[in-house]
């Protein structure tokens, strides 16, 4: 299905709006979540928390968006967190240099390219302003940063261009208040602030987004020895090692045919195919694409993107980034503290491996893998767990005591389950409206249910009810959140 018709769907059903839209300089690329939207979000991260985070027995923290400009010139994204950017010298258009010519040429740019080689390909492929033909300066690097000025002497600050940075500033309090043992995944959900040129296509490329991020510190001595990889080590996945796809490779075959750096890189990717494969995506349209060189962040010795694809093409989810000891060692000659800690008897800087998830691109995939626009109705498929409405409470008829029953039952499930109550319109609209919304199950109180107790539950994804009595609905739920299949009978 494509992107249009998911976006229209968005917009008009309540799970995304453009931010500030009624005003006129609204800017581009900062989205608000609709109430459905913001609920998948949640139940995402919900999902993030047990299938990851937990899973895993990893530490899980919140901190600030707004960091001092210390943190960002040990970290290397003052000087490095740039896009190439041209300006046209006629009406004054900023374009991204790398897609101009990109898109000019049909040719891959990759962005860290310098800029003098930019500027040899915008003259010999003879390249205008795409807006007014008028002809483009020299290429310059652009921060991608947001500056904060704060208090009233505007002290130089920064929004957060990733989540990681604080779990990096925070490890060595963590490591002691938590007691924290090597190897230690800390994870954090929460805003990201990039200024991107040209923020583009809705929510795949956001100026302020969310992010999940996974920090695993190990002892880069120890980085096989990992007890737990033994227990996904033959999960498959599909592996892109510059363009040559190995199909459902096993992560232990990744890491003996030295694919994949160590046991923790192969580990950490077999857990990250198990939840999205959770989280409903289709994973035959998945792979672990290796970065080469040049399409690899500043701060990555090796880099595998998790990639699904789309009706626009390849879309990175995640980057799985392996750190090295780049960062504590950079906080530590910056800010003069000591970032080694004890592992056995020994002092180790740690090594890191990064799993850094984009949640609003994560979200828009999902859906676009489970939407079927179908000859007689538009249904998502979401897990139930994903789900933004998990029950929808249907009177038949809105007379002789049937909406009473119904509110009864709705009132009842409404602090539990987000639960939707609804008598407007024919019983098959209702059914539309929340197979659209990809709600998994209905309840329909009628006639009978005011006899035996029994009410209808319909299946969102073949449509199939059955009876079950009154008392059985919230244990039915249970297992229909468990996505066990209750319509089998
Ligand atoms: N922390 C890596 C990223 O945000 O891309």
């Amino acid at each position: 299905m494509g992107y249009d018709e998911i976006m229209k769907l968005f917009l008009e059903r309540g799970f995304l709006m453009p931010s500030c839209e009624i005003y006129s300089d609204a800017l581009a690329g900062f989205w608000d979540y609709g109430p459905h939207g913001n609920t998948i979000k949640n139940r995402y991260v919900d999902l993030w928390r047990r299938e990851l985070v937990r899973r895993d027995g990893m530490i899980e923290i919140d901190g600030t968006q707004v960091m001092s400009k210390k943190v960002f010139v040990a970290s290397g994204h003052l000087e490095s967190f740039v896009d190439p950017i041209v300006k046209c010298e006629k009406c004054n258009a900023t374009h991204r240099a790398d897609r101009l010519i990109q898109e000019a040429t049909g040719q891959l740019v990759p962005e860290r390219l310098p800029v003098e080689q930019l500027d040899q390909m915008v003259v010999e492929n003879g390249l205008r302003c795409p807006s007014c033909k008028g002809l483009l300066g020299k290429a310059r690097r652009f921060n991608l940063m947001f500056r904060v000025g704060v208090g009233a002497a505007d002290d130089d600050s920064y929004l957060r261009p990733e989540t990681c940075q604080s779990i990096f500033v925070d490890y060595p309090r963590l490591f002691k208040v938590m007691r924290l043992r090597l190897p230690i995944g800390v994870a954090q959900f929460g805003k990201s602030f990039r200024n991107e040129i040209a923020p583009r296509q809705g929510v795949m490329r956001l100026r302020e987004f969310y992010q999940a991020e996974i920090e695993v510190f190990f002892n880069p001595e120890r980085a096989n020895d990992l007890g737990k990889y033994e227990e996904v080590k033959d999960q498959k996945i599909n592996l892109d090692l510059d363009g040559n796809m190995l199909q459902g490779v096993k992560c232990s075959e990744a890491f003996e045919q030295k694919h994949v750096p160590n046991k923790i890189v192969a580990y950490y990717l077999a857990l990250l195919h198990q939840f999205y494969e959770k989280a409903g995506l289709d994973m035959k349209k998945s792979r672990f694409r290796r970065l080469g060189g040049q399409e690899k962040a500043f701060y990555a010795e090796a880099a595998f993107d998790f990639e699904v694809e789309t009706s626009i093409g390849w879309v990175e989810l995640v980057a799985c980034n392996y750190r090295t000891g780049y960062d504590l060692a950079a906080h530590s000659k910056v800010s003069g503290q000591d970032m080694a800690v004890l592992d056995g008897d020994k002092k180790v800087v740690p090594h890191v491996f990064e799993l850094s998830m984009g949640i609003d691109r994560s979200i828009y995939c999902i859906t676009e893998h489970t939407y079927a626009a179908e000859p007689e109705r538009t249904v998502i498929r979401f897990k139930p767990h994903l789900a933004p409405v998990t029950v929808g409470i249907l009177p038949l008829v809105n007379k002789d005591g049937i909406p009473e029953t119904a509110k009864g039952i709705y009132n009842a499930l409404k602090t539990r389950y987000d639960a939707f109550y609804d008598e407007s319109g024919s019983i098959g609209r209702r059914y539309r409206r929340l197979d659209e919304i990809g709600c998994p199950a209905c309840i329909t109180i009628d006639y009978q249910t005011l006899q035996d107790n029994t009410v209808t539950l319909r299946d969102r994804d073949s449509m199939k009810q059955i009876r079950i009595n009154k008392d059985q609905v919230e244990l039915t739920l249970e297992k229909i959140l468990r996505t066990e299949d209750v319509f089998k009978q």
